[in-house]
């Protein structure tokens, strides 16, 4: 018999993730040492993790017992680091676990989730898994979602009737904030608002992880990939309602943070001047990008509240622009989507990876 006429059909259309590629294929791939690469396609966090942190995971005591399903010293940790209470706090493999988490507790085959492309792909990724329909409401020419679109998809009685909405603000790949009164709006709405603040740290803004104490129906997401530059490890967060913590907490699978991720993360809360401080220089070094990068004719750059900057390429084959910076050791991300024509997205990096890519880009220009 064929085997795979008994996998879910919903798994065989689907379309896979396009994962980046790690260091050590990169470097094989481009023939180059890992250190002569620049790394700024995928928002990672260059400076890595703090010096605290690798000090514990050299000590690490306990990699042959199980972790505490529970997380329960990470997640004591993040309550005095976010000033709320560790019972709506759960602790994951990830950002990434727990949109699949979320989906796994609403979505029965068939239902609704409203996704806002261009965004981050695992909303409609987990959501194909998870045999959802996803109903797509793009953003508009400049990254703002489109509340009215969202607010009629309901009151029109669209069928399905979505459940969840996923949101990431700063949304990836432009860098732009949903402003407080859009989500004020889209939270009056009978649906799961999973607010995904990956990316928080670098936007100034306060965030609104505490809203979920007053929002009943509010998700949001947190995680150390970015600020703690602990991408690698694999460990992140999210504040739920109350409501479904027991239900979240039956789901989800028992040993999802390992004892090295939750004592890396636990380290680097201690060493929060050292997150801090990270994320000053990669602000700083995104705005010195916004600005260095605004003078070439064939970019326009997007502002962005994040640790990258979105560009369209005008008069000039963009994915030519990304291969040829590869060539030179210098990764960005390439789009070509619906919203995303002709697009690059450049990481934040130290001040001298700004310096190599302006400095390719220049001679690049005059080729
Ligand atoms: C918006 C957004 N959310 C979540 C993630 C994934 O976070 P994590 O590494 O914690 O799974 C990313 C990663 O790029 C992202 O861009």
């Amino acid at each position: 018999m064929d085997i795979t006429t008994l996998i879910r059909p919903e798994i065989i259309t689907m379309d896979s993730y396009a994962p980046i590629a790690p260091f050590d294929v990169l470097s094989s791939r481009l023939g180059r040492d890992p250190a002569a690469i620049i790394k700024l396609d995928a928002n990672e966090n260059p400076y890595g993790p703090s010096p605290r942190a690798l000090a514990a995971l050299a000590a690490l005591q306990y990699a042959h017992i199980y972790p505490d399903p529970e997380s329960t010293a990470l997640r004591a940790a993040l309550a005095r680091d976010l000033d709320l209470p560790a019972q709506n706090i759960l602790c994951s493999a990830g950002a990434d676990e727990l949109i699949d988490l979320t989906l796994r507790l609403f979505l029965r085959p068939g239902d609704g989730v409203i996704d806002c492309p261009p965004t981050f792909g695992m909303y409609s990724f987990d959501t194909a898994i998870h045999a959802g329909t996803l109903l797509s409401i793009p953003r508009r020419d400049d990254f703002s979602v489109d509340v009215p679109a969202i607010e009629s998809s309901i009151t029109n009685h669209q069928l399905p009737i979505p459940k969840i909405l996923f949101l990431a603000s700063p949304n990836n790949p432009d860098g732009s904030l949903l402003p407080d009164s859009a989500l004020r709006r889209l939270l009056a709405l009978p649906l799961v608002v999973v607010l995904d603040e990956a990316y928080i740290e670098f936007s100034g803004a306060p965030g609104r992880a505490s809203w979920v104490l007053e929002h009943d129906n509010l998700i949001v997401l947190r995680t150390f990939s970015k600020r703690g530059g602990l991408a690698g490890l694999r460990v992140g967060y999210g504040v739920f309602p109350s409501a479904l913590m027991p239900h979240l907490w039956k789901i989800k699978q028992p040993y999802n943070v390992s004892v090295a991720a939750s004592t890396a993360a636990i380290a680097s809360l201690e060493d929060a001047d050292y997150m801090a401080d990270v994320v000053r220089k990669l602000v700083a070094e995104r705005n010195r990008m916004t600005d260095l990068l605004s003078e070439f004719p064939f970019l326009r750059v997007y502002p962005s509240r994040s640790n990258f900057i979105l560009c369209r390429v005008v008069g000039r084959d963009a994915k030519q622009l990304k291969l040829d910076l590869e060539g030179r050791g210098i990764l960005v991300r390439y789009f070509n989507k619906p919203g995303l024509t002709d697009c690059i997205r450049i990481s934040a990096g130290k001040p001298e990876h700004t310096d190599a890519l302006v400095s390719a880009l220049h001679r690049l220009r005059s080729e």
